[in-house]
């Protein structure tokens, strides 16, 4: 289960105020748990671990297996929660730099025409035993017409069209049940699909298709991440004392005119699933002039950058820390014969050791420095763990933005850029 850490927070909030803020977070869970708050026909990212669709997770897994045995490259292309979940969770639990599997790349995420010549390139590029490339794409979106995808899309699969003659099998939509283009398409070309469901905005769906597909690719097992969610979604319905405080210093800080959260992790692994949050709370939060702005930074890299402002900058941020317990891995410090480096007193130390104390020794400075910190405990970093972080992260989103008494599943403001962005490309609404 996920535990949460107020020890270096609670100082900063009176007592009572503290107690009132979990009624009122208590009263929000509620609203979530009956159905009752704005939005509440957007509730399925529950809905989905109250009655889990096995079936579904079986077969997401075998298509994902007979992938994994043909790629050397599955392209996930999606924007916002059509991707950061997927990227979230192949950081996560995928070793860095480790070859096995598919080589999993990102598309569809910006407009960069660099980028996406260069991916073309690579694609096209033999292997080194001169044999083409296996390439599997996976476009993911739920309204079928966010241009970024869109158009990364169209490009990427004019080339696979072209080059493979099976292309029909080795393109795979995630998107809505019913309309827009995307469905078209793949009525048209006889692509295999799979569903949003209508009740999951884009930023909750990690833990349907979206998610799923793209992270059994990589090798995640799946039913592990999934049931992990589950059973922190059945703890929470009896207990949701962590989610409760946690909104509630939440809605506290932003109560008292704090600006920022700056949410961050000494586990570069973990930077992925920060990202992740940056969005979920994001675009949950930021509406009718509210929210907390969810500021990411990785730990230690960022100590030497803005470390410094966090530490003595504008005091108007908290911080929220994801902490894993156990180390990721034994590696020690090599022992050397001679001193002239002046790292002999860490001979044989984990990493891990030096990372924690670098932690605790960021935790004691930004508390001293006048930072609230809460820390967000999981005790391994496996998909088990992880399932459970993603929901926890997800129910404490939608009690809290509640607290602030706006809607956590619509994002309004972000049609703005694209109206103002279609007029400039000369977009004909017909
Ligand atoms: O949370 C959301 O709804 C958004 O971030 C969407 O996921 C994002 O805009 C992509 O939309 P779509 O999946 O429709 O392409």
């Amino acid at each position: 289960m996920i535990n949460v850490d107020l020890r270096e927070a609670l100082e900063f909030v009176d007592e009572g105020e503290f107690k009132s803020a979990l009624d009122h977070a208590n009263s929000a869970f509620k609203q979530v748990v009956e159905g009752t708050g704005p939005g509440s026909d957007w509730l399925g990212w529950r809905r989905i671990l109250a009655e889990p669709n096995d079936a579904e997770i079986d077969r997401i897994a075998q298509h994902a297996a007979k992938i994994r045995e043909d790629a050397d490259i599955f392209i996930v292309c999606g924007i916002g929660g059509s991707f950061t979940g997927a990227k979230a969770i192949i950081d996560a639990l995928n070793l860095p730099f480790n070859s096995k599997g598919p080589e999993v790349l990102f598309a569809g995420h910006h407009m960069s025409g660099r980028y996406l010549e260069q991916l073309m390139k690579y694609l096209q590029e033999p292997k080194s035993d001169g044999e083409p490339k296996s390439v599997y794409l996976n476009v993911i979106s739920k309204s079928g017409s966010t241009l970024e995808t869109a158009l990364a899309f169209r490009t990427i699969r004019k080339w696979m069209h072209e080059f493979y003659d099976d292309a029909n099998k080795r393109i795979i939509a995630t998107t809505g049940e019913t309309g827009g283009v995307l469905n078209k398409i793949i009525e048209e070309e006889g692509y295999s699909k799979y569903i949003i469901p209508e009740d999951i905005g884009g930023r909750y769906s990690v833990l349907t298709p979206v998610g799923l597909l793209p992270v059994s690719v990589a090798g995640v097992d799946i039913q592990t991440l999934y049931y992990g969610a589950v059973s922190e979604y059945e703890h929470l319905e009896k207990d949701p004392e962590t989610v409760l405080e946690y909104s509630a210093f939440r809605y506290l800080m932003h109560k008292e005119g704090v600006a920022l959260d700056v949410i961050g992790s000494f586990e570069p692994e973990l930077m992925g699933f920060a990202d992740w949050t940056q969005q979920l709370l994001g675009e949950s939060e930021g509406k009718e002039g509210k929210g907390l702005f969810p500021a990411v930074a990785g730990y230690s890299t960022d100590l030497h950058s803005i470390g410094q402002m966090i530490q003595q900058g504008q005091r108007n941020m908290m911080e929220t820390l994801f902490v894993v317990d156990s180390p990721l891995s034994q590696f020690k410090v090599p022992k050397v014969e001679s001193d002239t480096d002046q790292l002999c007193y860490l001979d044989n130390k984990l990493f891990h050791e030096i990372n924690k104390s670098a932690q605790e020794g960021t935790v004691q400075a930004h508390h001293e420095g006048g930072v609230p910190v809460v820390k967000i405990l999981i005790e391994k970093l496996n998909a088990q763990q992880l399932g459970q972080l993603i929901y926890f992260y997800e129910l404490v989103t939608a009690v809290y933005v509640y607290m602030l008494s706006v809607n956590p599943f619509n994002q309004p403001g972000v049609e703005n850029y694209k109206q103002a962005m279609y007029r400039l490309l000369g977009k004909n609404d017909n």
